[in-house]
């Protein structure tokens, strides 16, 4: 969020005004008055394009900063809930730049974006007049140093008179994106001020969750609110778990295989009135009765889902033990596992897995030998349930 973005920004002497978060409209007056009574009432929530939904709003006093902050707490933009306002002081803008930088994943380098035309959609800028959007290629080696940042200047056509501030500041924004494991950062707007100084107006910051372990400090960004309950149980099973829209759970190992079983899934579904994957789920590669446990919980949790399918190609784990997690997983779940449940086992192993499977003669489970196959007959026990439950 916004004010997040903020505080990372502080901390590396990017410069800022920050304001104050409120959580209910009374308490915008304190803060409208703190900030000089004409303030600007922002939405907190992480999407861009706030402005446009009506969750930026100028306030003329602490009590009109009330009667926006009652209009733009409870909000909705683009699917998030607004819960906090920022209560900013008013800046005095004399020109609004565009300023990012984030990861060429193509050139394998990163990218600075940066334009003197910000403030309005850097997109709608990009598509119409290109020329005003610079885009400068960083060696993740060098960085940016000073030949760096001037380059940049230059590039982007910062006027001269702000020309020195701008360097210091496309180094400071560089630090944060270094050194707080970024993937993006973005200042939409940069301004120049009346006085002529530069402040960043608005922030958005992407953090790399997998560099979450060197940044206790990060944890106090995550929206809890706005997590899925779901996928929070997952994480804190340490499963990778993503919510999605459609009828059949899915359990894999290793992320391909996963993603190809949301594929053949969704595919067999076109025939079975639409029915599509529930879920991502990737238990990995040493695939342990207790993960699978864990796994076959979550999504048997999940009241959209009406079939499970487990695909598992047997490797490091074989799939004996895999068949084995199966059926302990069902025998610790008893009563809770009461969806049909497709198995697709190949790899190591597979003759002892599936007579393991066979043996257990698990009234939910059915053993089904190809990939293409189990996806089809997940889809038809999904579509059926659907049909039977009458939703
Ligand atoms: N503190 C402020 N004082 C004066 N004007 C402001 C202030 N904050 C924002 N504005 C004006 O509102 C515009 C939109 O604000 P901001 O960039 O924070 O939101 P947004 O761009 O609509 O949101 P998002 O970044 O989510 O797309 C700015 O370009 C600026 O003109
Ligand atoms: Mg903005």
């Amino acid at each position: 969020m916004e004010y997040q973005a903020k505080e990372l920004f502080a901390k590396h002497g990017v410069p800022v005004t920050i304001g104050t978060v409120v959580e209910n409209p009374e308490d915008a007056y304190a803060a409208a008055e703190a900030h000089g009574g004409r303030v600007v009432v922002k939405a907190q929530v992480k999407a861009g394009g706030r402005g446009k939904a009506g969750g930026v709003k100028l306030a003329e006093d602490p009590n009109d900063a009330v009667a926006k902050a009652e209009q733009i707490l409870g909000m909705d933009i683009k699917g998030h809930t607004v819960r906090r306002v920022l209560i900013s002081p008013t800046a005095d803008i004399a020109e609004e730049y565009y300023f990012s930088y984030l990861v060429d994943r193509a050139a394998r380098q990163y990218l600075c974006i940066a334009s003197t035309a910000g403030g309005v959609e850097i997109e709608v800028t990009a598509h119409e007049d290109p020329d005003a959007v610079a885009k400068v290629a960083i060696d993740p080696l060098v960085g940016v140093d000073d030949a760096k940042a001037r380059e940049i200047v230059a590039a982007t056509g910062f006027p001269a008179e702000v020309a020195d501030e701008a360097v210091d500041i496309i180094q400071r924004v560089w630090t944060v994106f270094v050194e707080e494991d970024a993937s993006l950062v973005e200042v939409n707007p940069l301004v120049r001020l009346g006085d002529g100084h530069l402040e960043a107006l608005d922030g958005k910051i992407t953090l790399d969750d997998n560099a979450d372990f060197r940044h206790p400090d990060h944890a106090a960004f995550e929206d809890k609110a706005a997590v899925d309950p779901l996928e929070a149980k997952a994480k804190a099973k340490g499963l990778n778990y993503v919510k999605l829209d459609g009828e059949v759970g899915i359990i894999g190992n290793g992320a391909g295989l996963v993603m190809s079983t949301l594929d053949v899934v969704a595919y067999a579904g076109e025939a079975h009135g639409g029915v599509e994957p529930a879920n991502f789920l990737d238990i990995g590669g040493g695939a342990s009765a207790e993960m699978m446990a864990d796994g076959l919980g979550i999504i048997a949790g999940d009241p959209q889902v009406k079939s499970l399918f487990v695909n598992v190609f047997g490797g490091i784990t074989a799939c004996d033990a895999v068949a084995n997690g199966i059926v302990d997983a069902l025998r610790l779940l008893g009563d809770e596992a009461d969806k049909p449940l497709v198995v697709r086992l190949d790899g190591n192993n597979v003759e002892e897995g599936r007579r393991i499977l066979d043996e257990a003669n698990h009234p939910l489970v059915t053993l089904v030998d190809t990939m293409d196959g189990a996806a089809e007959k997940a889809a038809e026990l999904a579509a059926r349930a659907q049909d039977q439950g009458g939703s």
